[in-house]
């Protein structure tokens, strides 16, 4: 795992953006996969700004999201749906049919999984994973247990990461409980990964994962073993300070 340490989240978001342009740049036809959070909103305002610059083209680009809270209106301005269009498919020209993100309306969410998993499958698999991590070192809404899950599937968020999320919404009670989430195996399956780490309050994460064996407790841990991974942080996440 390659670790870069930028000065701060300004920096971190730019030196993404630069990788997530470079492959966009030698793929046109690129398969992304998208994080939701606060961790790629920068980076993604500066893909923006590079694709209204001209310097790099979407329109041929597909795009396939983590996870989404289940169940949720895809009207709801919590769900991640409404997320990525409103912090990047509305700003650049990529084919909203291109877009993907695990549907929290369905009513079928086994049915929707495999479907997922087909979809991402049909279209060559993911070239370039964006990934954030949480307080508690999952990744998507991998939450840490005895077991993981390989392909999409359902899960329930832990309370830990139903706190950290509340600060979005009004009252923590309107935080779901459960999520559709792209599974460990469907992570690693992709080419290359970027992790994003920001913050002081991400340090402890940061630092487990560097420094902790490959445990299902820690779910980042297992990115160890992914041959492509770069990992883009702030100092405030490595330093703790
Ligand atoms: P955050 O979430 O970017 O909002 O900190 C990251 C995560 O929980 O994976």
């Amino acid at each position: 795992m390659r670790v870069i340490i930028c000065e701060n989240y300004d920096e971190m978001s730019k030196e993404g953006a630069k990788i997530v342009a470079s492959q966009i740049t030698l793929k046109p036809d690129s398969i992304l996969g998208l994080a939701t959070g606060s961790t790629p909103i920068g980076l993604y305002k500066n893909l923006i700004e590079l694709n209204k610059n001209k310097e790099i083209d979407f329109s041929c680009v597909k795009s396939f999201n983590l996870d989404e809270y289940y169940p949720i209106s895809r009207e709801n301005d919590q769900s991640y749906f409404y997320f990525m269009n409103d912090n990047l498919f509305n700003h650049v020209n990529i084919d909203k049919n291109n877009t993907h993100v695990p549907n929290g309306e369905t009513k079928n969410a086994e049915e929707e999984c495999k479907n997922y998993d087909k979809m991402i499958d049909k279209a060559g698999g993911i070239d370039l994973q964006i990934l954030g991590i949480g307080q508690n070192g999952h990744i998507a809404f991998n939450e840490p247990d005895k077991n993981l899950i390989t392909g999409t599937h359902v899960t329930s968020l832990t309370q830990n990461t139903i706190e950290a999320n509340s600060r979005f919404f009004n009252d923590i009670s309107e935080v779901p409980t459960k999520a559709l989430t792209m599974g460990i195996g469907s992570i690693m399956k992709a080419k290359k990964i970027i992790i994003l780490i920001n913050g002081e309050n991400k340090h402890a994460a940061l630092k487990e994962l560097l420094n902790e064996n490959i445990t299902t407790d820690i779910p980042a841990t297992l990115l160890k073993v992914h041959p492509d991974v770069v990992l883009i942080c702030d100092k405030a996440a490595y330093y703790g300070k």
